[in-house]
């Protein structure tokens, strides 16, 4: 079965095997089949952070429990209990929670990928993660068929980490998740350019914003920055954000003073995309694929280029980023 439609990269690998799934009993069924007791298993979401190197010579299981709906509502609290089947659209959850009057998730607007595969690496973007609002999921254990709930403190949620991608890895296939979302909406613009955009887009300084405001916003940015994978293959950002201890940044901060770093505890975190930068990658191209020319820390495929290429690109950045600066970068997607 070629992959090709079922990773962003839309990189041509093949799977031996590959079924779908719609629900917590026919993925506990196909779980029970000894070809697929036997074969390696990959949980597809909608493939948005995964980059293919070769054929996977297992089985492909394709997340396809959907579902949106409220569950309860607090009026304490004035928030709400939203469940998404994980294999929903998380953007389509974005839209769903600001139709039924819901915020908390509208900064994560336009992110691809699956509600399911959300929580595995605490999606993130222009000042939310999915953390925040973040009330439990629900996975199956592959190796038993049983469900478990996970609440916050159980995911282990970190900069783009979970257990899911830790101590749990392949262990867990998330199923569903439950947001709480707030009908008093506290609109976050503490990342600068979510300000100036809605200022670009027409609203007065001293206004707060709507969520759908704050969601336009945030689109639009998304829009202007980083490739729509429809019509150029990525995966977002494809390395993570080094963190480096204080007396690192010092150094290095010395030597560029245009470094620009944000405190996180125990140090400083740094953007990739401004190294890469500095070493002249961005916007560089080899054949069918390279670095986007508006974002250095999207890798791109312009069409037809071979996972292997791209990930032999990004060991060149590693290496490059390492001589240049001593920072060892670290991929954020899934390279299988
Ligand atoms: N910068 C450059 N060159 C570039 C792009 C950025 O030097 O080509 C520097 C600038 O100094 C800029 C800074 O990097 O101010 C930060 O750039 P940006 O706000 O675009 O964010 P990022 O740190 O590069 C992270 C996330 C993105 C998320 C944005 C916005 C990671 C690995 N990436 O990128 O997430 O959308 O912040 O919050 O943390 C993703 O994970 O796939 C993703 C796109």
């Amino acid at each position: 079965v070629s992959l090709r439609a079922y990773n962003t990269f839309g990189i041509d690998a093949h799977a031996r095997l590959f079924a779908r799934f719609t629900s917590v009993e026919e993925l506990r069924g196909l779980l029970q089949l000894p070809e697929v007791q036997q074969a390696e298993k990959l949980i597809l979401g909608g493939g948005s952070n995964l980059l293919f190197t070769k054929d996977f010579d297992g089985i492909v299981l394709k997340n396809e429990v959907f579902g949106l709906e409220i569950i309860e509502e607090d009026d304490a609290s004035s928030t709400a209990l939203v469940r998404a089947g994980a294999g929903e659209s998380w953007h389509g959850l974005v839209q769903f929670a600001l139709d039924q009057d819901l915020s908390g998730i509208e900064n994560l607007s336009l992110i691809p990928g699956t509600v399911g595969a959300a929580p595995l690496q605490n999606i993130g973007a222009y000042g939310a993660e999915l953390q925040d609002t973040f009330e439990h999921l629900e996975a199956m254990e592959i190796s038993t068929g049983a469900v478990r709930t996970f609440d916050r403190a159980a995911c282990g949620f970190g900069y783009r980490e979970s257990v899911f991608k830790g101590p749990l890895k392949n262990q867990f296939i998330v199923t569903s998740v439950v947001f709480r979302l707030l009908r008093e909406a506290r609109p976050n613009v503490s990342y600068g350019a979510i300000q100036t955009t809605l200022q670009d887009l027409g609203l007065a300084a001293d206004t707060p914003p709507t969520p759908r405001q704050v969601s336009e916003a945030v689109m639009h940015i998304r829009r202007s920055k980083l490739p729509d994978p429809a019509e150029i293959g990525n995966a977002g950002s494809f390395f993570k954000n080094p963190e480096l201890s204080q007396h690192k940044y010092d150094e290095l901060k010395a030597a560029y003073p245009g470094l620009p770093g944000y405190p996180v505890p125990g140090g400083v975190k740094v953007p990739a995309a401004w190294l890469i930068e500095q070493s002249g990658w961005k916007g560089h191209r080899r054949g069918q694929h390279g670095v986007h020319d508006r974002q250095a820390l999207v890798l791109v495929n312009h069409g037809g280029a071979q996972g292997a290429d791209i990930q032999a690109l990004a060991y060149e950045i590693i290496a490059s980023v390492r001589a240049k600066f001593g920072v060892e970068l670290h991929p954020e997607v899934n390279i299988m």
